[in-house]
């Protein structure tokens, strides 16, 4: 990775990664795009890019000679169910797209899978990393689709394509859009702001967390990752704990005792959820490339409410 690429710059992900891109490979060698302008221009190398228009994705990896591409524009999982059309539309389109232009530049390739590549059928504890993927949501359609799509890319035209199922993504920067996991992030501005949270995730629910710093860890480790040592490749499990929304509650009163926690379930997301692992295994990850979490939810929390605190 020399000249990286990111699509979805200004997304939840994004927004961290392309710091932490420049920050390792050069403020020069890391180009953000997304469909609109950054609040803060000035922050290093941009694009706006409508993934869904191929041309324009091709010109932009072209003129600045990209090797790798990072692709991440997408809508996520109760985004996508209000509008799954438009999922598709931009998860599946846009991905093609990403990969034609990978493949027409023969640039190496990332792009997020997710928990929610997984249905009501797949084991629900320590889940494999092969295993049934029947997933009853059109993001997780677009998700085992788009595992697919890389994998055959990889195996028909040889192009270095690596992804991983990435769980709920908790971080204090930018907030993510429409997610089913998203409560794990409100709560720890709530628990600040309010001393109270209204979870829209019923008690007992249990999905598999990560902090944003593992995930960024994450995707660096795998795309430097010795092709040779991959056996899988389109997607890696990784998983940094397993909660549910009463385990934050109960870490969050550790600093915070007056911490009040009610429920308000959302039947839309909570269906999403309920269709989810509890816990995945990672042990693929661990053993072909050295996948590591260094936070756990009570490490988290503390780095959580310090933050957000602050802010
Ligand atoms: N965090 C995502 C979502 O809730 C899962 O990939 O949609």
């Amino acid at each position: 990775m020399k000249k990286i690429l990111v699509t979805g710059a200004m997304g939840q992900i994004g927004s961290e990664l392309v710091d932490q891109l420049r920050h390792t490979y050069g403020e020069n060698n890391v180009i953000g795009s997304d469909i609109k302008q950054p609040d803060n221009a000035s922050d290093g190398l941009f694009e706006i890019v409508d993934v869904t228009d191929g041309e324009r994705l091709f010109e932009v990896a072209k003129k600045h000679n990209v090797d790798t591409i990072m692709h991440l524009a997408a809508l996520l999982s109760a985004k996508a169910e209000e509008n799954p059309k438009r999922a598709w539309d931009l998860n599946m389109g846009g991905l093609l797209n990403a990969l034609e232009v990978a493949r027409e530049l023969e640039t190496q390739f990332f792009t997020p899978s997710s928990i929610g590549a997984f249905g009501p059928s797949t084991p629900k504890d320590q889940t494999p990393q092969d295993t049934l993927q029947r997933p009853t949501t059109m993001y997780g359609v677009n998700k085992v689709s788009g595992e697919l799509l890389c994998d055959y890319y990889y195996n028909r035209f040889g192009l270095d394509t690596r992804g991983v199922r990435f769980p709920g993504l908790i971080s204090y920067v930018t907030p993510p859009g429409g997610g089913t996991t998203d409560y794990a992030v409100d709560i720890y501005y709530e628990a600040i702001k309010q001393k109270a949270y209204t979870s829209f995730i019923a008690e007992g629910t249990y999905m598999d967390m990560m902090y944003m710093p593992d995930a960024l860890n994450a995707i660096i480790q795998l795309m430097e990752t010795d092709p040779a040592k991959l056996i899988h490749r389109n997607a890696f499990n990784i998983s940094g704990m397993s909660a549910a929304p009463e385990d934050f509650a109960k870490a969050i009163q550790t600093h915070i005792p007056e911490f009040k926690m009610s429920y308000d379930v959302d039947p839309a997301r909570q269906r999403i959820a309920e269709s989810w692992p509890n816990a995945i295994d990672s042990t693929a990850a661990i053993e072909e490339w050295g996948f590591k979490a260094d936070y756990d939810l009570d490490r988290m929390t503390k780095d959580m409410l310090e933050k957000i605190a602050q802010k």
